[in-house]
Formats: C-alpha cells, sequence, structure tokens
C-alpha cells in the first residue's frame, strides 16, 4: 500500500465529493470544490492510498489564507481509516502549508461536542479562543480555535518531527510519499 498526500486536481472532483458526504454530511458541492481547486489562496489536499493499482481518497483538508491567517475550513478522514495518525499528517501538512505562505496564526471553527477533534487541535497548539453560540443549524454551540505560532521557529521544528515520527511507522506497512506542491516543495515527508 502507498499514501500520499497531495493536492487535489479536477479528476478528483467526484470522489472528493463522496469523501465530502461521509466525513461532513455534505458540506461542498463539486463547484464548491473546483473554486478552491483554482483559488490562489486555498490549499486543498487529499490523503490517497493505493494499491494493486487501485487508488483511493481518505482524507480532506482545506485552508483559506486571508491576510496572515490561515483559516482551516475542513479536515476529516474516512471512517474506517481513522485512529492510524492520519488525521493528525494531514493537518501537519496544512499548518507546514499556512508557514510556508508566511502566515501567522491559523484558526477554525469545531463543535463544541467534538472531543476528538478538539483533542487532535489543541495537541498541535490550538487554544480555545471563544465561541459562537449556537452557530450550527442544529444550535450547537461552535468554539473557536487559534494557533498563533505557525512563524515559530521551535513550532515548526515540533510539527516537522510529528511528520516524520508518523511517518516512519507508516514506511514500515506502507510506501508513504508526500507529493512535491509549491507550498512544501523540497521538504522531505
Ligand atoms: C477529527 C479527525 C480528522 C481525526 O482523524 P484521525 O485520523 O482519526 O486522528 P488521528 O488518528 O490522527 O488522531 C489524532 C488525535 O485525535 C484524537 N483522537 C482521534 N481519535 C480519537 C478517539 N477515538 N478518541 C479520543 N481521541 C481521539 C487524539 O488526540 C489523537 O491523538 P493521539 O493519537 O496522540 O491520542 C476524524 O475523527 C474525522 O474525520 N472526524 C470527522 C470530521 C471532523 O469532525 N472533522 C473536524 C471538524 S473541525
Amino acid at each position: 500500500m502507498h499514501i500520499l498526500c497531495r493536492s487535489v486536481t479536477p479528476s478528483d472532483l467526484a470522489d472528493v465529493v463522496d469523501l465530502d458526504h461521509r466525513c461532513f454530511g455534505g458540506l461542498w458541492n463539486a463547484d464548491g470544490y473546483r473554486r478552491e481547486i483554482t483559488s490562489p489562496n486555498s490549499d486543498l489536499l487529499v490523503l490517497e492510498i493505493s494499491a494493486q493499482e487501485r487508488s483511493q481518497i481518505v482524507g480532506i483538508g482545506c485552508l483559506w489564507a486571508i491576510l496572515d491567517e490561515a483559516h482551516i475550513t475542513l479536515l476529516g478522514i474516512d471512517a474506517p481509516y481513522q485512529r492510524r495518525g492520519w488525521g493528525r499528517w494531514l493537518l501537519i501538512h496544512l499548518l507546514l502549508a499556512a508557514g510556508d505562505r508566511g502566515l501567522t496564526h491559523a484558526t477554525l471553527e469545531v463543535r463544541q461536542s467534538n472531543q476528538i477533534a478538539l483533542a487532535l487541535y489543541e495537541s498541535l497548539g490550538f487554544r480555545v479562543a471563544g465561541e459562537r453560540r449556537r452557530y450550527y443549524a442544529d444550535d450547537e454551540s461552535a468554539l473557536i480555535l487559534w494557533c498563533s505560532h505557525l512563524q515559530d521557529p521551535a513550532f515548526l521544528t515540533e510539527l516537522r518531527t510529528q511528520q516524520q515520527q508518523l511517518t516512519d511507522p507508516l514506511r514500515q506497512t506502507a510506501n508513504v510519499a508526500t507529493a512535491q506542491s509549491p507550498s512544501w516543495a523540497g521538504r522531505p515527508s
């Protein structure tokens, strides 16, 4: 098995929309994802696994660059592939891509009840900075998280260390590769 973190291409759209339905219940449609692919202010990444000439997209993450902030708009791993470190791996790629863009802060909203995502974000330097009451259609509140370390050398070193620590065990069970893309060209995966 081979696992790859790469930018989304137009030929991925159908698979990405299917994954969006499974992970987020249908957040964005094909037109929405097409806009992200073409926007210079978006990094839209997928995790793709492949084996025996068949490939499958199992994770998706997106950020919008707004002024000096990275707004993390999506992060999802297909349920059968969760709990393998892949969500963390993908989020680290997003944060490093944000750092490469010169952004200083990352922010996102997460459901108050989403303890799994909260634990992940807090373990990567995000802190709760506020709340949007009844933010979601079902009236659940959103927590607003911020991470302000995107240009902090110690933080970036920690991200790269964690990325490597995750990659090494993955390499024992799969051939792990990170696609070269302008946002992290030259960096070892
Ligand atoms: C949040 C999500 C992306 C995590 O992906 P994942 O690949 O399962 O996560 P990882 O295996 O990389 O785990 C990362 C951290 O998340 C937390 N976590 C993951 N699964 C957990 C579980 N079942 N229980 C408690 N914590 C959990 C842990 O802090 C974990 O770190 P650890 O392994 O050091 O303990 C995934 O659960 C998901 O896609 N959920 C649905 C969509 C969603 O809620 N997205 C976030 C919206 S803001």
